[in-house]
């Protein structure tokens, strides 16, 4: 039984989306001691960047996991069917569960170079590589992650049945096209039509949908409401709470707990590589909204973090504010 089949068996599959400068080791590692999804995901790496002599090493290291991650899928992107076998033949002995492709990213990079979105306009070759990717899969399930159209949404109608015709382990929707980016709300409306080609033509596959959804109560209840679905994707929602995947609502402590984890584990991870690379600390800003927020002088706090230039230096002014 793949992870996919095994999931299912235990109610709805609940999914932390992927997302590129997010979902990194450190960030999946907090989540895990935050309340963990059923299954998490990496972030995308790029088929062509593992299959180049110069990319190699960035891409494994994009590809390290950590205990607590497991069960987790790797994302792959590109548009060179070679390099979908040749990276997918690598993720089974790397600890992956499965790997997923990515038919959706709207980066306008990402689209140039063929990948991503830009695989609605190229069928034939979205079917190619994924056919690949099965085929060089060494057993693990070979899913897909897509929206809707390019530009309409009514090109769901021939887009889903190409991919649906090649029973993916899984499929995931995000429920809009890539012209409506995240700027409309997600096509809910769209949900029994797309449980109904599922049905008809690939009864098989898990279907998990994608789009605004906050916590673990609403994607439960849209799959509840949706005999068909089995799982559903949290993205944004993370960022309002952390523990998302969970009934709690963290208190300020607890936040402040877990934005020093996140630096714990940058700091472990920068460790490990030191004879490579050094992180930058800047990306971790990112993540101070989240943990940093809604309590009397938060956004003061806020500021003086995004001053630092270190974990030590953020170390002794969150310190400051919390003795
Ligand atoms: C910062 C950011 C990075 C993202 N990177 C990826 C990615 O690497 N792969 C992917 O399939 N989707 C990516 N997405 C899209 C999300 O996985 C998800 O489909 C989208 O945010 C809609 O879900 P939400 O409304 O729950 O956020 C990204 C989204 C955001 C906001």
């Amino acid at each position: 039984m793949n992870i996919w089949e095994k999931l299912s068996q235990a109610g709805p599959i609940s999914v932390l989306a992927p997302m590129e400068g997010v979902t990194d080791i450190c960030f999946r590692q907090v989540i895990a001691k935050a309340g963990r999804p059923d299954l998490f995901f990496t972030e995308f790496t790029n088929v062509s960047s593992y299959a180049s002599e110069k990319g190699r090493a960035n891409a494994l290291e994009r590809l390290e996991i950590a205990p607590t991650d497991a069960p987790i899928i790797a994302q792959i992107w590109g548009k060179n069917p070679d390099h979908f076998a040749e990276i997918t033949s690598a993720l089974k002995d790397l600890g992956f569960s499965g790997v997923d492709l990515n038919f959706g990213c709207p980066d306008r990079h990402v689209n140039k170079a063929g990948g991503g979105a830009a695989m609605i306009r190229t069928p034939e070759l979205a079917v190619n590589c994924f056919r690949n990717a099965v085929e060089h899969s060494n057993g693990l399930p070979v899913s897909i992650k897509t929206r809707l159209g390019f530009t309409y949404v009514d090109e769901y109608k021939e887009w889903l049945p190409t991919l649906l015709q090649e029973h993916p382990a899984a499929l995931t929707i995000h429920l809009r096209t890539r012209k409506e980016m995240s700027k409309v709300p997600a096509h809910y409306e769209l949900i029994p039509d797309i449980i109904r080609l599922k049905n008809e033509i690939s009864p098989k596959t898990k279907l998990l949908i994608n789009g605004d959804i906050s916590n673990h109560i609403q994607g439960e209840k849209l799959v509840n409401d949706n005999p068909g679905l089995d799982g559903y994707m949290i993205g944004r929602g993370i960022f309002q709470n952390p523990y998302c995947f969970t009934n709690h609502q963290p208190t300020r402590e607890e936040l402040t707990e877990l934005l020093y984890a996140h630096l714990d584990f940058f700091d472990k991870n920068n460790e490990k590589h030191s004879n490579t690379a050094t992180y930058s600390f800047e990306p971790l800003k990112h993540y101070f909204k989240i943990y940093v927020k809604d309590f009397p002088g938060a956004s003061e706090l806020r500021q003086r973090l995004m001053e630092c230039h270190s974990t030590s230096e953020a170390r002794d002014t969150i310190n400051q504010y919390t003795s």
